[in-house]
């Protein structure tokens, strides 16, 4: 018997020659500047997200871990808070996070749609699929795009929930952040809701063990960025002459991650026509990760016209899910 489906509707807002030309860009202003800096979305190519994929199931990274405890033990509520009908997920869409929720909303009986939304098409396409098969009879219209451009892209109607997962709004410094949570605000109608997962500040020794295993496969993920630069833009990096290093700025509240020359070295990025010089010990910084409180989240959203509506952590407080919606609604 053949039961009817609805398709699964692809839009693509970002094509290949377009990042192609985006990560041109952030090279050149990233690495003529002093101290050098990466943004940390160049990290993820098919290595950097398997090596990612590992890093969320190493003892030392409990990120993962507990955001998916949350999501387990307190779905319903979420799912009750919001009454969504539509999940949008931004930047992700193969987890099993994402069934978490799913699951919770088809208990709650009101999902009828899932909009997976990232920037690679291929990630993308799987998951939508997958979630196709497992949840037959919901719509799925999956978005191509980059969620600091497109956000305005995002299919519109019904009661959406835009879920925003991993502590990912941790890796955007506070001007790009203060931007996207406006961009939020200004996109959400007044029945829908958004789901944000952020890291808590803590122990320094329990974040900087996060960010640099003892296996070593944040170390890698970190040089991973210098092999994406040497494929895409023809450079000539030598990953191993940089020393992995994270630090936790209690000022800031966030970890950084670098990458430190351990010798003087000339590289030359043959696409963009740059030769770099790096002076032994001159560090690279590739990534920011904030880590956040309570109060200080509730005013960056209270900033950008959110308020805050649900806070749901592990029962260690190392972790935290939060719920808003647009300000000012009853
Ligand atoms: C992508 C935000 C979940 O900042 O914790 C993991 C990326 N970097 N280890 C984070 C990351 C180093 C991660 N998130």
């Amino acid at each position: 018997m053949r039961v009817s489906q609805p398709a699964t509707v692809v839009d693509v807002h970002l094509r290949a020659a377009e990042a192609a030309a985006a990560l041109r860009a952030d090279v050149r202003s990233g690495l003529t500047a002093s101290p050098k800096t990466l943004p940390p979305k160049w990290f993820y190519d098919d290595r950097g997200s398997a090596l990612f994929e590992e890093i969320t199931r190493l003892d030392e990274y409990y990120p993962t871990r507990c955001e998916r405890q949350i999501l387990d033990v307190h779905g319903d509520d979420i799912a009750a808070a919001t009454n969504a009908d539509t999940l949008v997920e931004l930047g992700s869409g193969t987890s099993e996070k994402t069934r978490l929720l799913l699951d919770a909303l088809q208990r709650r009986g009101t999902l009828a749609r899932f909009v997976p939304f990232d920037v690679s098409e291929r990630t993308l396409r799987d998951a939508a699929e997958a979630i196709r098969v497992e949840y037959p009879g919901i719509a799925v219209h999956a978005v191509v795009g980059d969620f600091e451009r497109h956000l305005g892209a995002l299919p519109r109607g019904g009661r959406r929930c835009i879920a925003f997962l991993g502590g990912t709004v941790g890796n955007l410094l506070p001007d790009q952040r203060a931007r996207f949570l406006a961009a939020i605000a200004t996109g959400l109608g007044p029945a829908d809701s958004f789901l944000l997962g952020v890291d808590l500040v803590k122990d320094v020794d329990r974040l900087e063990r996060a960010y640099d295993d003892r296996a070593g496969v944040t170390a890698a993920f970190n040089r991973n960025v210098l092999h994406v630069i040497n494929r895409e833009l023809g450079a000539d990096f030598e990953p191993d002459r940089f020393d992995h290093v994270a630090r936790f700025d209690p000022d800031a509240e966030w970890i950084e991650m670098r990458l430190r020359a351990t010798m003087p070295m000339t590289v030359r990025i043959a696409e963009v026509g740059l030769e770099v010089a790096f002076a032994t010990g001159e560090e690279l910084r590739t990534e920011v990760s904030a880590k956040f409180r309570r109060a200080g989240l509730t005013d960056e959203l209270t900033a950008a016209g959110l308020e805050l509506r649900g806070w749901w952590t592990d029962p260690a407080g190392d972790f935290a899910v939060s719920l808003s919606g647009p300000a000012g609604r009853p």
